[in-house]
């Protein structure tokens, strides 16, 4: 895919992977919105010249509106990246963990299926355009820690597959983004061996930029956890990150 010339809204593009990627599509001449629900770093990032959208992927009502300020502003929209998500630790011997298990399936998944079903008309109706969804090497290896997490993020690879199929002769493309453990905020307490997010984000941009562009944006990092199946080292991996139950409160691991 040509990176210099596309029009982009990042759903959850206010911190972290979808930030950085904000900034470099811009910087490779594209137009990019972003949209999340904290006032403050949409301000920030209006600062630096994008155009922001509040929006809570919970909220059906708040989809389609930012939906139509959206299509308003930028009619030439062909890139929708779905990158809202929420990473929760939950220990399933606390029932209470349920709270975070419906969080995490409303934002992540559901929240993914809204705003995928606020574009489709449009993307369709232009008859060419991408849609960049985001899963986790953690859909593929799970993390025990993170149960619903994984849970969720599986769900949207084969969601993501499925989009990809019932879409094909429309115009409209369906890659995956499925990073590994990427230093962000939402990692530091989880994983300190994250990978640098700089360099994280030019592998990306750079598998983006391939033509075509491949089904699935597979950093080496992340090759481990997606092939792990295939390559027979499924069982070893997950026994071996079974010892992260360790960082839940009263868990030995
Ligand atoms: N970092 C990693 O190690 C890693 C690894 C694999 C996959 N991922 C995935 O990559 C994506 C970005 O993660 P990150 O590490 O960059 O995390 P992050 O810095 O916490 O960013 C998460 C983004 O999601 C948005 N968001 C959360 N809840 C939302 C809601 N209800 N409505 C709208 N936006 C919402 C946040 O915006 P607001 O708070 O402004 O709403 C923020 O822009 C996530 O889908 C994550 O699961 C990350």
């Amino acid at each position: 895919m040509d990176l210099s010339n596309r029009t982009v809204l990042i759903v959850g593009g206010t911190s972290g992977i979808g930030r950085e990627l904000a900034r470099r599509f811009a910087a490779e001449g594209s137009t990019v919105a972003v949209a999340g629900r904290s006032a403050q770093a949409l301000a920030e990032l209006s600062g630096e010249g994008f155009g922001t959208f509040r929006i809570d992927v919970t909220d059906s009502n708040a989809v389609e509106a930012a939906r139509n300020d959206v299509l308003t502003q930028y009619p030439g929209l062909d890139t929708v990246i779905t990158m809202s998500g929420v990473m929760h630790l939950e220990d399933l011997r606390d029932p209470t963990h349920f709270k975070a298990a419906r969080a995490t399936i409303d934002t992540n998944l559901v929240g993914t299926i809204r705003v995928i079903d606020a574009f489709t008309p449009h993307l369709i109706r232009r008859g060419a355009g991408t849609f960049i969804t985001v899963t986790s090497g953690i859909a593929f290896l799970p993390f025990p820690p993170m149960p619903t997490y994984a849970a969720s993020k599986a769900a949207v690879h084969a969601y993501s597959e499925a989009l990809r199929v019932q879409l094909d002769g429309t115009g409209v493309g369906v890659v995956e983004l499925v990073p590994p453990a990427v230093a962000t905020a939402g990692q530091e307490d989880v994983n300190p061996r994250a990978l640098p997010l700089d360099d994280f984000a030019a592998e990306v941009m750079q598998l983006l930029a391939q033509n075509p562009t491949p089904d699935e944006i597979l950093v080496k990092g992340v090759q481990m956890h997606r092939w792990a199946e295939r390559d027979g080292t499924y069982a070893d991996l997950v026994a071996q990150r079974a010892q992260a139950l360790a960082m839940l409160p009263g868990h030995e691991g």
